[in-house]
């Protein structure tokens, strides 16, 4: 993997096309894998991750054609799954593991699914935990992957979610949909919601009353359903971010995903003063999207954020830690525990990026304390090969004063192709 530099930046003007939302595409390319029919998907310029979940569902028998920005995929039905001829290897994507593992509790063969380096290390009991419970045969190396999944018939479920997921949530929804099952969860906090609403744009019996989701047993087929998948909020906030820290910034995204489960940077930007525009409302689906303007930001407030909200804003804690780190006063981030499960140990990573960079920040307990400075100090980083640290690093060059130097930057593909072409 190549090396990056950013030298510092005082200007950011540009329009910026977005990689396809990520979470949407692992869903819609699962989800419509296990009905009858052909979808149709369109998603812009996606990243490794999703191909990721593209070619184990191809290596399960699943056929998928692609031309440009349209997926075609034809379901093969929720038992239809063929035993893949080897691993299937979910790359860097613990969506792809995390979603594919409860489909395949539910087949009638066995499955070994590993990963890259970075998500053979990431927690996968998190979910074994309960597919065992719905009667799944999962072996693990130590809560982690390899995954070894033999095929069961399962029973019902009714869970307390003990960590507020996504991935979990999901993985059991479609663990519950392949078996034609009940499953009825209970989140601690509102995460992401694709999946419900997905399902519910294909007619599949499934309820969401505040934080309980009740899927029911649905043996009919699934039909399937074409997906217009809307640019990726989580990549916008690069761009949201860079153009906050610019001296002058000028910056439109068109076409985001603007669900309300993931835009909590959103939220908080408009308490720290940003002026955040948005136009051209719409619904891609079931999905709310919008266009997003920002424009040279005068002074950045500190904000203190609460516990509920991380959900809402967990891939952004980074962007929202160096935001915090330009920002007149201190910032306080509760909750912050789970960014340790991520592609790194994003805590670990952050702290050391903004301490290196000359911020004060401070760990208690699951609370950060980061306090704003003038202009933050350039250096060399290593981005552990996480995406998202690398993307962040390079939008702390429109904070700094010397060069950001990050050690093999490139990784910036697993989620944002087209990100060293829209930044430069
Ligand atoms: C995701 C959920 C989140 C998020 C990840 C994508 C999803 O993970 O961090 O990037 O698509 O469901 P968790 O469910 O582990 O919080």
């Amino acid at each position: 993997m190549a090396d990056l530099s950013f030298a510092p930046r005082m200007h950011l003007q540009c329009k910026v096309d977005l990689p396809a939302d990520k979470s949407i595409l692992h869903r819609a390319l699962i989800i419509n894998a296990m009905a009858e029919g052909e979808a149709v998907i369109t998603a812009n310029n996606y990243g490794n991750d999703n191909g990721s979940t593209i070619s184990a569902l191809q290596s399960l028998g699943v056929p998928i054609a692609i031309e440009k920005h349209t997926i075609c995929i034809q379901g093969v039905g929720r038992q239809g799954f063929k035993q893949a001829e080897s691993t299937i290897d979910c790359g860097n994507s613990g969506t792809t593991m995390r979603l594919l593992s409860g489909v395949l509790a539910a087949q009638n063969f066995t499955s070994k699914l590993i990963g890259d380096a970075s998500l053979q290390q990431r927690p996968m009991q998190r979910i074994v935990t309960p597919l065992q419970a719905m009667g799944a045969k999962i072996d693990t190396a130590n809560g982690c992957a390899p995954l070894i999944i033999q095929g069961a018939h399962l029973k019902p479920l009714h869970y307390d979610l003990p960590v507020a997921s996504a991935q979990v949530k999901s993985a059991l929804l479609l663990a519950g949909l392949a078996s034609a099952q009940t499953v009825s969860l209970i989140e601690p906090q509102v995460t992401r919601d694709h999946t419900e609403r997905l399902l519910q744009a294909m007619k599949i019996p499934l309820t969401v009353n505040q934080q309980t989701i009740t899927l029911e047993p649905y043996s009919e087929a699934i039909k399937a359903l074409d997906v217009n998948v809307p640019g990726d909020f989580s990549a916008a906030a690069f761009f949201i971010t860079a153009a906050c820290l610019a001296q002058r910034a000028d910056v439109s995204i068109p076409k985001v995903s603007i669900n309300p489960a993931r835009t909590g940077l959103l939220r908080y930007l408009v308490l720290m003063g940003v002026p955040v525009k948005m136009s051209n409302q719409q619904w891609y689906g079931h999905e709310p999207v919008a266009d997003i303007h920002i424009k040279t930001v005068k002074r950045l407030n500190a904000v203190q954020v609460r516990p509920e909200h991380i959900p809402s804003l967990i891939d952004e804690l980074p962007l929202l830690f160096l935001l915090a780190a330009k920002a007149q006063g201190t910032t306080i981030i509760p909750n912050i525990g789970e960014l340790q499960y991520k592609e790194c140990d994003r805590l670990k990573a952050m702290m050391s990026y903004l301490r290196a960079m000359g911020v004060a920040v401070t760990l208690d307990d699951d609370k950060i304390a980061i306090t704003g400075v003038d202009a933050l100090r350039g250096g060399e980083f290593d981005c552990l090969q996480d995406h998202r640290m690398a993307m962040t690093l390079a939008v702390a060059s429109f904070a700094t004063t010397e060069t950001v130097h990050v050690k093999q930057g490139d990784c910036y593909k697993v989620s944002f192709p087209n990100f060293l072409q829209a930044i430069s």
